[in-house]
């Protein structure tokens, strides 16, 4: 950031405006002659806001060091493309200084786009679609400066010409109805040309690359679900279990997007993880009856180390007789809890609910296999904190041994 302000304020938006007029009619007068009454209404006004966001960076930069050198060639820069050479001089090539200003422009843009981060592939392409027709007005300009007084008279159609010329080449289209018409125009429509098979692969390029990143969620789903299929083919899964496969990573995209949080939350620093996580889990949080009163705190450190993850219907959570070292609070979906038996259905849990408790409390095998009736989005809670739990908050573990006694029919 050239002033270390931390967004793009009116002043600099509005900046970006005058800068961009400045350069295309600096640009277009300098070839086209613009009528006399514009050129001093708009060189005028386009000067004095120019000259006053020169004021405004040179009182910005006044009381700061480190990077003087810097500042001191941008604000040249800056003092130079002020100037109302146009209103003093009329047309003449002094004027295309106002493109110096466009520096200023790159940098607020470079500035607005590494700090937004909702909409980032929308304004990658917003300004990506600004420089190349910028580019596109000055190429078509100089094609009309190298063709010489003996063009047509008429400006705004000679300007057209050149603009089309200026678009099917760089393009790499090049109908060949607008030909060079001297040397000079020539080896300039070489140059042109050169630039635009450069500038067709990066358009092509970037407008790919803009458009997969629009849905970065559906992209990475997508990918992912080509690289499974060669996997599963390569290997002979059978295609019962490739549906089921295939159904669950088309929930994981559809429900969530394929963002995983435990990742995103890993990136973060202590204090917005914790704020990501409490926003979160917060609907579970307030389902689950006995953390609806609890302290902020303590809803912090739950939120913090309880884990997502999710089981397809069908999948078992856990299974009676195993060893238990976590519990499971359920974000979404339902379960079944059934008896050793296998076949009794003791209960059905579902969002708000808990299970997988008992193990933990009394240090006995799974009593119930619970298994999972439809995609679950379930949280874990493992055995340590919830230890921890209990042992600091002794009205959440009233609630959850009478919950565990009445399931075991002691209550
Ligand atoms: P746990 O024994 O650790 O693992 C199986 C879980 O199923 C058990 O903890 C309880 O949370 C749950 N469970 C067992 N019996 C019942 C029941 N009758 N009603 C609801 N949940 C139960």
């Amino acid at each position: 950031m050239d002033d270390g302000k931390a967004s793009l304020s009116p002043w600099d938006a509005w900046i970006a405006v005058c800068a961009t007029a400045g350069a295309i009619h600096a640009s277009a007068d300098v070839v086209l002659d613009l009528s006399r009454a514009s050129r001093v209404a708009l060189d005028s006004f386009l000067s004095a806001m120019l000259f006053g966001d020169f004021l405004v960076r040179l009182r910005r930069a006044g009381g700061k060091d480190g990077t003087r050198s810097r500042r001191a060639g941008g604000l040249v820069g800056d003092l130079l493309a002020a100037l109302p050479f146009a209103l003093l001089l009329g047309p003449t090539p002094f004027q295309l200084l106002r493109l110096l200003k466009l520096s200023r422009v790159a940098r607020l843009l470079g500035d607005w786009r590494s700090r937004e981060v909702r909409h980032a592939a929308a304004l990658r392409l917003a300004f990506f679609v600004y420089w190349f027709v910028l580019m596109t007005h000055v190429v078509a300009c100089c094609w009309i400066a190298l063709r010489g007084p003996e063009a047509s008279p008429d400006g705004g159609s000679r300007y057209v010409r050149a603009l089309y010329w200026a678009v099917t080449t760089l393009a790499t289209v090049g109908y060949g109805d607008v030909t060079p018409s001297n040397d000079a125009q020539r080896i300039y429509a070489i140059v042109v040309m050169l630039l635009g098979v450069g500038t067709y692969g990066f358009v092509i390029g970037n407008v790919a690359s803009i458009l997969s990143n629009l849905d970065p969620g559906r992209a990475s789903f997508l990918h992912r679900m080509e690289q499974l299929s060669a996997f599963m083919s390569y290997r002979s899964i059978p295609p019962d279990l490739q549906r089921r496969i295939g159904d669950y990573y088309r929930h994981v995209w559809r429900e969530r997007l394929d963002h995983d949080e435990t990742q995103l939350l890993e990136r973060l620093p202590p204090g917005l993880r914790t704020a990501v996580a409490l926003h979160l889990k917060r609907d579970l949080l307030q389902a689950v009856p006995f953390f609806r009163g609890a302290s902020e705190p303590f809803l912090k450190e739950i939120a913090l180390e309880m884990k997502p993850s999710l089981y397809p219907p069908g999948d078992i959570v856990v299974r009676a007789g195993d060893r238990g070292r976590e519990m499971y609070f359920i974000s979404r979906g339902s379960v079944e809890v059934v008896a050793p038996d296998g076949t009794t259905v003791r209960a059905r849990l579902s969002a708000g609910d808990f299970f997988g408790e008992i193990a933990l409390l009394y240090g006995t095998p799974r009593t119930a296999t619970v298994r999972a009736l439809e995609y679950c989005d379930l949280y874990r809670l493992e055995k340590e904190l919830f230890d921890r739990v209990l042992a600091h908050h002794p009205e959440i573990a009233t609630e959850i041994e009478a919950r565990a006694k009445e399931r075991r029919g002691e209550a």
